[in-house]
């Protein structure tokens, strides 16, 4: 008989693994689990076996509590399978029937919360096929024909991987269109460049701004690239083999979407790069957030305060009243290492796998759909924060005017009267030791002072020295002029297109 499920049998959607469901809403919500001990034998494959597992390993191997995300990709794929099963004469049309309709029946049922997920039937497949058995009778059955779970699952997270590539491409879409209103509104704005984070050269903060978009119109590029190789159907290889039947698997790729076939039956269920390369990509994007991260906290910094985070995207602490602290950049900064452990640990998961199907890939799924739930939500999150950012332009001009930013602007002075950039790099290097020994800027020294390193200097210097001359002189592609910044925001705009 069977007994009430006590706590431990309820598992979460997200495996034990996870504290937390991601923030990314899927089509349905997470459904608890139900063992029944009695009832340990998996009918769809222990004809073989004399006892059942035990509840440890029933566990251990079981990947439903995770892979049940699956579930909408894992219909869609059979509804394909069935299709061409029919169309080739090995289902008859009252077959697919059955199995198309039940099919959405239980989609329904999924989406409406409503489906009896069971640690049994171990994963998303069997729990589909199980119930599809109870609506369709022995259509249900037939299902599986020229079939393996090996080449379903592999199909089934390429669907997911294919969608999630697709939303987080149009997620660094508008990150990039929002950073580029941003550099467009502060395209004359200054501020310090810097490089041993020291004060460098003034550049602007559109400037800055669209060096992120380079960035992450590059992370785009990646995951576009990326795409092409995992939209390749691994369907039609079953177990490991190929099949018996006389299946047509571009008619199956071109329902699903496919650009094409993977073309080796023993790769197609085996390998998961496609899923390192992706993993590779969100690591690298979360490589450039961490970047602009690190530098928020930095410029949120009370001592430096070139800017502001909007309130909803910071916390204040329990003990200091006067605390505003940058909680979500810092966060993002946090949660890079974790998407980095994800790259290593499917790295490390096919590392020396023999061919073909292991169910070492079982464990392809929670680093992977994590690593597209963090990147998404920071993705998601940074285009909200950084289009309500509040710069501080008087704060970023008054650090720029220290530190001897134009210092090389006066050296590009003297070359112009004729110097070699050597010994003009000499003059105003000891002139700038002046200047520092007195505790004053270099705009400060007088033109005779000046003339005592390099007699060359006219009353025309005093240009040269100002923070606008330097960033307007800068005015070639790639350059911080504000004019090139406005240049480079009409070709990020045209290159990005309309917002979708
Ligand atoms: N749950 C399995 C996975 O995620 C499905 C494939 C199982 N195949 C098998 N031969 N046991 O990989």
């Amino acid at each position: 008989m069977a007994r009430p499920p006590t706590p431990t049998d309820i598992i979460p959607r997200y495996g034990r693994n996870h504290s937390a469901r991601p923030l990314s809403t899927d089509f349905h919500e997470p459904r608890p689990i139900m063992t029944d001990q009695l009832s340990t034998k998996n009918k769809a494959w222990s004809g073989r076996f004399s006892e059942p597992v035990s509840e440890l390993v029933k566990r251990y191997t079981a990947s439903v509590g995770f892979d049940q995300r699956l579930a909408s990709c894992d219909i869609d794929g059979s509804l394909a399978h069935a299709e061409m099963l029919a169309a080739v004469g090995v289902l008859g049309p009252e077959d697919l029937a059955a199995i198309s309709s039940g099919l959405e029946t239980i989609r329904a049922e999924i989406a409406r919360g409503e489906f009896n997920w069971q640690l049994d039937l171990e994963d998303v497949h069997l729990n589909i096929e199980s119930r599809l058995t109870q609506l369709a009778g022995v259509a249900g059955k037939r299902l599986h024909t020229a079939r393996s779970r090996n080449d379903q699952v592999a199909t089934d997270i390429r669907l997911w991987l294919r969608e999630s590539i697709d939303s987080i491409a149009t997620l660094l879409g508008t990150l990039q269109r929002t950073l580029v209103d941003l550099a467009e509104r502060e395209a004359a704005t200054i501020m310090p460049g810097f490089t041993h984070l020291q004060v460098a050269q003034p550049v602007t903060f559109g400037h800055h701004m669209m060096a992120y978009v380079e960035m992450f119109a590059r992370d785009a590029e990646r995951m576009f690239d990326c795409r092409r190789r995992v939209n390749r159907l691994p369907l039609g290889a079953a177990a490991l083999a190929g099949t018996s039947y006389p299946i047509d698997r571009d008619r199956v790729a071109a329902t699903l979407g496919f650009e094409g076939l993977c073309e080796n039956s023993l790769d197609a269920v085996s390998d998961r790069d496609f899923a390192i390369e992706f993993c590779a990509a969100a690591a690298i994007a979360m490589m450039h957030i961490s970047r602009l991260s690190e530098e928020l906290v930095i410029w949120m910094s009370p001592r430096v305060g070139f800017v502001a985070l909007a309130d909803r995207f910071c916390t204040g602490s329990s003990i200091m009243p006067q605390k505003k602290n940058p909680d979500v950049p810092e966060l993002a900064r946090g949660k890079t290492g974790r998407v980095y452990g994800h790259l290593i640990a499917l790295l490390t998961l096919m590392k020396a796998q023999p061919l073909a199907y292991n169910k070492d890939n079982q464990e392809d799924k929670e680093p992977l759909f994590d690593t597209a739930d963090t990147l998404s939500d920071t993705l998601r999150i940074f285009c909200d924060m950084m289009a309500a950012i509040e710069v501080r332009p008087e704060r970023m001009r008054a650090a720029a005017s220290e530190g001897f930013s134009t210092a090389t602007d006066l050296a590009d002075y003297l070359v112009r009267k004729g110097l070699a950039f050597r010994d003009a790099h000499e003059a105003v290097a000891l002139a700038v030791r002046a200047a520092a020994e007195r505790g004053i800027d270099l705009a400060d020294l007088s033109l005779a002072e000046l003339r005592k390193f390099a007699p060359v200097v006219g009353d025309d210097v005093a240009d040269s020295l100002r923070l606008e001359s330097s960033v307007a002189a800068r005015d070639h592609i790639g350059g911080t002029a504000p004019a090139q910044v406005l240049a480079a925001v009409r070709r990020a705009r045209a290159r990005l297109g309309p917002a979708a």
